[in-house]
């Protein structure tokens, strides 16, 4: 954070898909949901993640920002190996500035995985509210969480369920939407810009039988929860892309942001790998709204225009 003017920079960084080290897990796939998600990797998303787009991305993240802030699927098939490569990675980015993570389906892909907590198992450090007693258990952890940190609340939601196959829909419950709405009358949290984290996305302009697919099931009352909010960041990812929209409240506005994949190799600027970049000045307002893509070199970033869409 930027003391003499209280400013706190925060860099997002969405759907990493730390990819699977086959070997010694590739047995475990069978008879399981991971069979098709394997497929899918080598289908669509091995072609396309690159281990090198990733590690330029997070270190440029950590270096534009006070606190970075991860929107789930950080791992691609929740295997072990996955875990233990997401969570190095992240511990790296955690020596330079604060980390936070929320959980996305794919790292909670399995009902076991669910069972023996392996997400709160690996990254309990980066999801540590400093409300807990507010929290309910989830099969991702903990949610939500909060942390304060100058004119910001970041408050972390789960979304991630363990789905069928061929289903990637999440829901974060009436319960954890509860909890928020305690969270949120909170003075300490009252009193700061909310910067909210959730997986799967809270406005969504697809078809009804994509959102009842892989969209945010419960997405109605997530914004009827914020609905008293004057002003803020929505963060999320899922859709591996880019977007900003301003979604009216019944007070003010939020800032709906998503992010791309952050490992993507991708001709469109929407969609290739990058991070967002926010400021949050120290009376509160949300002073900045960016978004930088990984240019062809592999090394550089140029800021990627992100058209800001009107939502009521
Ligand atoms: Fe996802």
């Amino acid at each position: 954070m930027d003391v003499s003017s209280g400013t706190l920079r925060i860099a997002h960084v969405s759907d990493v898909h730390v990819p699977s080290r086959l070997g010694a897990e590739w047995r475990r796939m069978l008879f399981n949901k991971r069979i098709t998600g394997w497929a899918n990797v080598l289908l669509r998303r091995g072609r396309v993640h690159r281990r090198a787009f990733l590690t330029a991305v997070l270190e440029e993240a950590a270096a534009r920002s006070d606190h970075v802030v991860v929107t789930g699927d950080v791992t691609n098939l929740a295997h072990e190996s996955e875990y233990r490569e997401a969570r190095r990675l992240l511990d790296e980015v955690a020596r330079r500035v604060d980390v936070t993570v929320v959980p996305g389906n794919h790292d909670i892909y399995l009902p076991s995985v669910g069972r023996t907590r392996r997400f709160p198992h690996h990254f309990a450090p980066f999801a540590a509210s400093e409300r807990p007693a507010l929290a309910v258990t989830l099969p991702a952890g903990d949610y939500p969480l909060v942390k304060l940190r100058g004119p910001v609340a970041i408050i972390g939601l789960s979304s991630a369920v363990p789905r069928p196959p061929f289903v990637a829909g999440g829901v974060i419950g009436h319960q954890q939407l509860a909890a928020l709405e305690r969270l949120l009358r909170l003075p300490e949290v009252a009193s700061r810009t909310p910067v909210l984290l959730v997986h799967h996305p809270p406005v969504d302009g697809r078809s009804r039988v994509a959102r009842l697919r892989d969209g945010l099931l419960d997405a109605d009352r997530l914004r009827r929860a914020v609905d008293r909010l004057p002003r803020g960041l929505l963060l999320f990812g899922h859709v591996h892309a880019r977007s900003h929209v301003a979604l009216g409240t019944s007070t003010g506005t939020l800032d709906v942001v998503s992010a791309s994949g952050a490992a993507l190799d991708h001709p469109d600027p929407r969609v290739r790998a990058g991070f967002n970049l926010y400021e949050v000045a120290g009376d509160g307002t949300v002073a900045r709204v960016e978004s930088f893509a990984l240019d062809a070199s592999g090394t550089g970033f140029s800021r990627v225009p992100m058209p800001v869409r009107a939502v009521s």
